[in-house]
């Protein structure tokens, strides 16, 4: 252990995961933990900050901004978030404070992207429903249609907003369940990846494995929309600019979706303006939604998600994607969100010589 290593102190708002946070604590560093369910006040972080840490370790739950940034000045010298989304961290604030944050990119790309595989088969055969009818013991009788049916996936159509590692992760797991997929990201066309995905149909196709040749192609957004049973999305919260997903899905767009057609949501609450999703799934706009992430978090009580009258048609979880025991917290970086975000933090607090050279920073620009 070094001089500079055996004087590093940590604050994590959270804990992400003993293992892990044992690794820094092998290296000498003193590591706090805030060992409660609930988020810590911003002025307990503040606290912590002025008093000197070295790093901070965050979640979702964590405003981090300028005031943040400006009771570290001179000693914070790094924010790991334990997640792939950041939009919960200023990033113009820590540019401008030269403070670098990582995320932890990769090791949730599977988990996320089957959980939405799994949400959008839970919301359309109706899992929850059937098994409410057989726990309050209402199942009467086995009939052919009542009392109610679900909608296949096999065959149908999937529209996949945002072609990032997460879009391209689902895409890969949706090509077995035979359906076509439009596909949308407005900066992105991944023409390696869709090559290797028209093979792989056309291979399926030929050997038998699927009814029908499969299709993928990229389209506009508009068409995604209007041309699936079931649209995904796997975008980032960008709140203002050219490249805003904020309420992407609205009052307009929803109504672009057919009557019969399935939202899924795993990637920020406020890409949905959720007032408006209640709205069209009341109105049978659309036919149903299976949403993992809501505009404030937990969903409050008087969320018109939670209408009763929209319980057959509306699904929603725990911001839960990620959660699978490997994802949350193997320590091993290459796998665990935990492991990962330690070793971000260890990456740059160790670092000798340039930041901008270092994968793990998020805003390596500041350090050009
Ligand atoms: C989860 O939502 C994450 O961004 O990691």
């Amino acid at each position: 252990m070094t001089e500079t290593e055996s004087n590093i102190r940590i604050f994590a708002t959270c804990d992400i995961g003993r293992e892990a946070l044992e690794l820094l604590r092998a290296r000498g560093y003193e590591v706090e933990v805030y060992d409660q369910l609930e988020p810590p006040p911003k002025s307990l972080i503040i606290e912590k900050v002025r008093a000197g840490i070295d790093g901070l370790i965050t979640t979702l739950r964590d405003p981090i901004d300028r005031e943040i940034f400006e009771a570290g000045k001179g000693t914070l010298k790094v924010v790991a978030q334990n997640a792939v989304g950041f939009d919960n961290i200023n990033r113009a604030d820590a540019n401008e404070y030269k403070v670098p944050f990582t995320n932890t990119p990769e090791v949730l790309t599977e988990a996320t992207a089957e959980f939405a595989l799994l949400m959008l088969g839970a919301v359309a055969r109706k899992l929850y429903p059937s098994e409410q009818l057989v726990r309050e013991n209402c199942w009467g009788a086995w009939h052919p249609y009542l009392p109610f049916l679900g909608d296949e996936v096999t065959g149908k159509t999937v529209g996949v907003i945002g072609m990032g590692r997460i879009g391209q992760a689902f895409v890969k797991k949706a090509v077995g369940f035979d359906v076509n997929l439009l596909c949308y990201d407005p900066a992105l066309t991944p023409a390696d990846f869709l090559t290797g995905v028209r093979e792989e149909m056309d291979l399926r196709y030929r050997n038998g494995f699927s009814p029908g040749r499969q299709t993928i192609r990229m389209t506009s957004f508009e068409e995604a929309l209007s041309g699936s049973d079931f649209v995904s999305l796997h975008v980032p919260l960008i709140q203002e600019g050219k490249f805003s997903t904020f309420h992407l899905i609205n009052e307009k767009t929803l109504r672009m979706m057919r009557p019969t057609a399935y939202l899924l949501n795993t990637s920020r609450g406020p890409v949905v303006d959720e007032a408006a999703l209640a709205k069209a799934l009341k109105n049978r706009v659309i036919a149903g939604a299976a949403l993992d992430v809501f505009e404030r978090e937990p969903l409050p009580q008087d969320s018109p998600l939670r209408d009763p009258e929209l319980l057959d048609r509306v699904r929603l979880f725990h911001h839960f994607a990620s959660g699978g025991r490997i994802t949350r917290l193997s320590t091993d970086p290459k796998r665990g969100m935990a492991g990962r975000c330690v070793q971000s933090l260890i990456d740059v607090l160790e670092a000798r010589g340039n930041l901008a050279s270092l994968p793990a920073i998020v805003n390596k620009e500041a350090f050009r």
